[in-house]
Protein backbone atom coordinates (compact mmCIF):
# COMPACT_ATOMS: atom_id res chain seq x y z
CA UNK A 1 0.00 0.00 0.00
CA UNK A 2 1.87 3.20 -1.04
CA UNK A 3 -0.61 6.20 -1.37
CA UNK A 4 -3.20 7.71 0.74
CA UNK A 5 -5.82 6.69 -1.84
CA UNK A 6 -4.93 3.12 -1.67
CA UNK A 7 -5.48 3.46 2.28
CA UNK A 8 -9.07 5.19 1.87
CA UNK A 9 -10.04 2.60 -0.63
CA UNK A 10 -8.99 -0.12 1.51
CA UNK A 11 -10.84 1.59 4.55
CA UNK A 12 -14.10 0.57 4.84
CA UNK A 13 -16.51 0.79 7.81
CA UNK A 14 -16.29 -2.83 8.84
CA UNK A 15 -19.05 -4.20 10.29
CA UNK A 16 -18.21 -8.11 10.44
CA UNK A 17 -14.27 -8.15 12.28
CA UNK A 18 -12.45 -11.47 13.00
CA UNK A 19 -12.51 -11.61 16.60
CA UNK A 20 -9.57 -14.16 16.33
CA UNK A 21 -7.19 -11.72 15.13
CA UNK A 22 -5.40 -9.21 17.05
CA UNK A 23 -3.43 -5.93 16.58
CA UNK A 24 0.10 -5.77 17.36
CA UNK A 25 1.06 -3.33 19.99
CA UNK A 26 3.77 -1.82 17.48
CA UNK A 27 0.61 -0.68 15.06
CA UNK A 28 -1.65 -0.16 18.07
CA UNK A 29 1.18 2.49 19.22
CA UNK A 30 1.38 3.65 15.05
CA UNK A 31 -2.16 4.46 15.26
CA UNK A 32 -2.15 6.04 18.30
CA UNK A 33 0.75 8.33 17.72
CA UNK A 34 -1.16 9.25 14.43
CA UNK A 35 -4.32 10.56 17.02
CA UNK A 36 -1.86 12.60 18.66
CA UNK A 37 -0.10 13.97 15.98
CA UNK A 38 -3.51 15.39 14.59
CA UNK A 39 -4.91 19.46 14.88
CA UNK A 40 -6.70 20.44 17.42
CA UNK A 41 -8.55 23.97 16.66
CA UNK A 42 -6.21 26.59 18.25
CA UNK A 43 -3.56 24.16 19.35
CA UNK A 44 -5.95 22.88 22.24
CA UNK A 45 -5.74 19.17 22.56
CA UNK A 46 -8.90 18.69 24.73
CA UNK A 47 -9.31 15.17 24.21
CA UNK A 48 -8.20 11.74 25.07
CA UNK A 49 -7.71 8.57 23.79
CA UNK A 50 -9.10 5.72 25.65
CA UNK A 51 -8.37 2.41 24.20
CA UNK A 52 -10.06 -0.56 25.26
CA UNK A 53 -8.41 -3.73 24.95
CA UNK A 54 -9.95 -5.59 27.48
CA UNK A 55 -12.61 -8.17 26.28
CA UNK A 56 -14.78 -7.79 29.65
CA UNK A 57 -14.90 -4.04 29.01
CA UNK A 58 -15.94 -4.37 26.17
CA UNK A 59 -18.75 -7.15 26.85
CA UNK A 60 -20.45 -4.96 28.77
CA UNK A 61 -20.11 -1.69 26.65
CA UNK A 62 -21.74 -3.43 23.47
CA UNK A 63 -25.53 -3.48 25.05
CA UNK A 64 -25.06 0.32 25.47
CA UNK A 65 -23.75 0.49 21.39
CA UNK A 66 -27.29 -1.07 19.81
CA UNK A 67 -25.42 -4.50 20.47
CA UNK A 68 -22.86 -3.44 17.84
CA UNK A 69 -21.30 -7.11 17.31
CA UNK A 70 -18.02 -4.74 16.22
CA UNK A 71 -17.67 -3.67 20.01
CA UNK A 72 -16.53 -7.24 20.92
CA UNK A 73 -15.66 -8.70 17.69
CA UNK A 74 -13.03 -5.77 16.91
CA UNK A 75 -9.49 -6.05 18.32
CA UNK A 76 -9.63 -3.07 20.33
CA UNK A 77 -12.02 0.20 20.26
CA UNK A 78 -10.81 3.04 21.30
CA UNK A 79 -13.21 5.47 22.75
CA UNK A 80 -12.36 9.06 22.02
CA UNK A 81 -13.17 11.27 24.36
CA UNK A 82 -13.99 15.67 24.02
CA UNK A 83 -12.38 17.58 27.26
CA UNK A 84 -14.78 20.84 26.93
CA UNK A 85 -15.11 21.66 30.45
CA UNK A 86 -11.53 23.16 30.15
CA UNK A 87 -11.67 24.94 26.82
CA UNK A 88 -14.40 27.50 27.94
CA UNK A 89 -13.08 31.23 27.43
CA UNK A 90 -11.03 32.28 30.28
CA UNK A 91 -10.13 28.81 31.84
CA UNK A 92 -6.59 28.49 32.86
CA UNK A 93 -5.81 25.35 30.66
CA UNK A 94 -6.52 28.19 27.74
CA UNK A 95 -3.81 30.15 28.93
CA UNK A 96 -1.67 27.38 29.53
CA UNK A 97 -1.74 26.02 25.79
CA UNK A 98 -1.17 29.15 24.74
CA UNK A 99 1.60 29.67 26.94
CA UNK A 100 3.48 26.55 26.14
CA UNK A 101 4.11 28.64 22.61
CA UNK A 102 7.17 30.03 24.02
CA UNK A 103 6.05 33.34 22.81
CA UNK A 104 6.49 36.44 24.24
CA UNK A 105 3.56 37.73 27.39
CA UNK A 106 1.94 40.63 25.03
CA UNK A 107 1.53 38.06 22.34
CA UNK A 108 0.17 35.30 24.50
CA UNK A 109 -2.46 37.62 25.71
CA UNK A 110 -3.02 38.69 22.19
CA UNK A 111 -3.93 34.89 21.76
CA UNK A 112 -5.67 34.03 24.55
CA UNK A 113 -8.01 37.56 23.57
CA UNK A 114 -8.64 36.59 20.02
CA UNK A 115 -9.45 33.16 21.28
CA UNK A 116 -12.32 34.37 23.85
CA UNK A 117 -13.27 37.03 21.06
CA UNK A 118 -13.67 33.69 18.78
CA UNK A 119 -15.37 31.44 21.40
CA UNK A 120 -17.88 34.05 21.86
CA UNK A 121 -18.87 35.18 18.60
CA UNK A 122 -18.27 32.35 16.37
CA UNK A 123 -18.28 29.15 18.38
CA UNK A 124 -20.74 29.44 21.28
CA UNK A 125 -23.80 31.04 19.48
CA UNK A 126 -23.98 28.14 17.43
CA UNK A 127 -22.48 25.02 19.70
CA UNK A 128 -22.08 24.12 23.05
CA UNK A 129 -18.17 23.63 23.60
CA UNK A 130 -18.71 19.49 23.40
CA UNK A 131 -20.05 20.09 19.97
CA UNK A 132 -17.32 22.06 19.00
CA UNK A 133 -14.43 19.65 20.84
CA UNK A 134 -16.24 16.70 19.24
CA UNK A 135 -15.60 18.36 16.04
CA UNK A 136 -11.62 18.44 16.54
CA UNK A 137 -11.94 14.68 17.91
CA UNK A 138 -13.28 13.32 14.52
CA UNK A 139 -10.21 14.14 12.72
CA UNK A 140 -8.18 11.89 14.93
CA UNK A 141 -10.74 9.54 14.14
CA UNK A 142 -9.85 10.13 10.35
CA UNK A 143 -6.60 9.69 10.86
CA UNK A 144 -6.80 6.98 12.87
CA UNK A 145 -9.18 5.27 10.42
CA UNK A 146 -6.37 5.98 7.73
CA UNK A 147 -3.53 5.33 9.68
CA UNK A 148 -4.83 1.81 10.56
CA UNK A 149 -5.98 1.21 6.73
CA UNK A 150 -2.55 2.49 5.53
CA UNK A 151 -1.12 -0.86 7.98
CA UNK A 152 -3.87 -3.08 6.68
CA UNK A 153 -6.31 -2.81 9.84
CA UNK A 154 -9.86 -2.32 9.34
CA UNK A 155 -11.92 -0.16 11.26
CA UNK A 156 -15.28 0.91 11.89
CA UNK A 157 -16.37 4.61 13.36
CA UNK A 158 -19.56 4.34 15.92
CA UNK A 159 -21.95 6.47 16.50
CA UNK A 160 -24.68 4.59 17.72
CA UNK A 161 -24.03 4.40 21.33
CA UNK A 162 -26.09 5.44 24.32
CA UNK A 163 -23.75 8.23 25.31
CA UNK A 164 -24.77 8.66 28.57
CA UNK A 165 -25.00 4.73 29.09
CA UNK A 166 -21.34 4.36 27.51
CA UNK A 167 -20.06 7.17 29.89
CA UNK A 168 -21.41 5.47 32.69
CA UNK A 169 -19.71 2.05 32.00
CA UNK A 170 -16.34 2.97 31.35
CA UNK A 171 -16.53 5.59 34.15
CA UNK A 172 -15.63 8.69 32.88
CA UNK A 173 -16.18 11.74 35.28
CA UNK A 174 -18.45 13.86 33.07
CA UNK A 175 -17.29 16.80 34.63
CA UNK A 176 -13.83 16.36 32.59
CA UNK A 177 -14.46 14.55 29.49
CA UNK A 178 -17.49 13.16 27.20
CA UNK A 179 -17.54 10.49 24.72
CA UNK A 180 -17.55 11.92 21.05
CA UNK A 181 -17.25 9.14 19.03
CA UNK A 182 -16.32 5.36 18.83
CA UNK A 183 -14.03 3.17 16.57
CA UNK A 184 -13.59 -0.36 16.50
CA UNK A 185 -10.13 -1.39 14.83
CA UNK A 186 -9.07 -5.17 13.81
CA UNK A 187 -9.26 -7.37 10.50
CA UNK A 188 -12.27 -7.93 8.59
CA UNK A 189 -13.33 -11.23 8.46
CA UNK A 190 -15.51 -11.15 5.00
CA UNK A 191 -14.57 -8.99 2.04
CA UNK A 192 -15.45 -5.53 2.05
CA UNK A 193 -19.03 -4.50 -0.12
CA UNK A 194 -18.67 -2.55 -3.01
CA UNK A 195 -18.39 1.11 -2.57
CA UNK A 196 -21.16 3.48 -2.69
CA UNK A 197 -20.36 7.33 -3.34
CA UNK A 198 -22.40 10.35 -5.69
CA UNK A 199 -20.30 11.33 -8.61
CA UNK A 200 -17.87 13.51 -8.19
CA UNK A 201 -19.45 16.44 -9.82
CA UNK A 202 -22.39 16.34 -7.86
CA UNK A 203 -19.91 16.68 -4.72
CA UNK A 204 -17.35 19.17 -6.15
CA UNK A 205 -17.82 23.15 -7.19
CA UNK A 206 -14.60 24.97 -8.35
CA UNK A 207 -15.23 28.42 -8.49
C1 LIG B 1 -19.22 9.35 12.65
C2 LIG B 1 -19.66 8.06 12.08
C3 LIG B 1 -20.43 7.22 12.84
C4 LIG B 1 -20.81 5.98 12.35
N1 LIG B 1 -21.48 5.11 13.16
C5 LIG B 1 -21.67 3.84 12.76
C6 LIG B 1 -22.18 2.86 13.65
O1 LIG B 1 -22.50 3.12 14.81
N2 LIG B 1 -22.28 1.60 13.19
C7 LIG B 1 -21.94 1.24 11.92
O2 LIG B 1 -22.04 0.07 11.57
N3 LIG B 1 -21.46 2.17 11.04
C8 LIG B 1 -21.31 3.44 11.44
N4 LIG B 1 -20.78 4.36 10.57
C9 LIG B 1 -20.39 3.94 9.22
C10 LIG B 1 -21.14 4.60 8.08
O3 LIG B 1 -22.42 4.10 7.98
C11 LIG B 1 -20.31 4.38 6.82
O4 LIG B 1 -19.07 5.03 6.97
C12 LIG B 1 -20.99 4.86 5.55
O5 LIG B 1 -22.14 4.11 5.30
C13 LIG B 1 -20.06 4.79 4.34
O6 LIG B 1 -19.57 3.49 4.16
P1 LIG B 1 -18.00 3.19 4.13
O7 LIG B 1 -17.41 3.79 5.37
O8 LIG B 1 -17.89 1.69 4.15
O9 LIG B 1 -17.44 3.81 2.90
C14 LIG B 1 -20.45 5.62 11.04
C15 LIG B 1 -19.71 6.51 10.26
C16 LIG B 1 -19.31 7.70 10.77
C17 LIG B 1 -18.45 8.60 9.94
Amino acid sequence: MNTVIDALNFRHACKKFDPARKITATDLNTILAAARLSPFSFGMEAWKFLVLQSPDIREKLRPACWDQAQVTDSSHVIAILARPAQVGPGHSYVAESFGRRGLPEDATTAYIEKYRHHMETEVLPRMSLYAWCSKQCYIALANIMTTAASLGIDSCPMEGFEKDRVEQILEIDTRKAEVAVLVALGYRAVQQPPRRRHPMETLVEIR
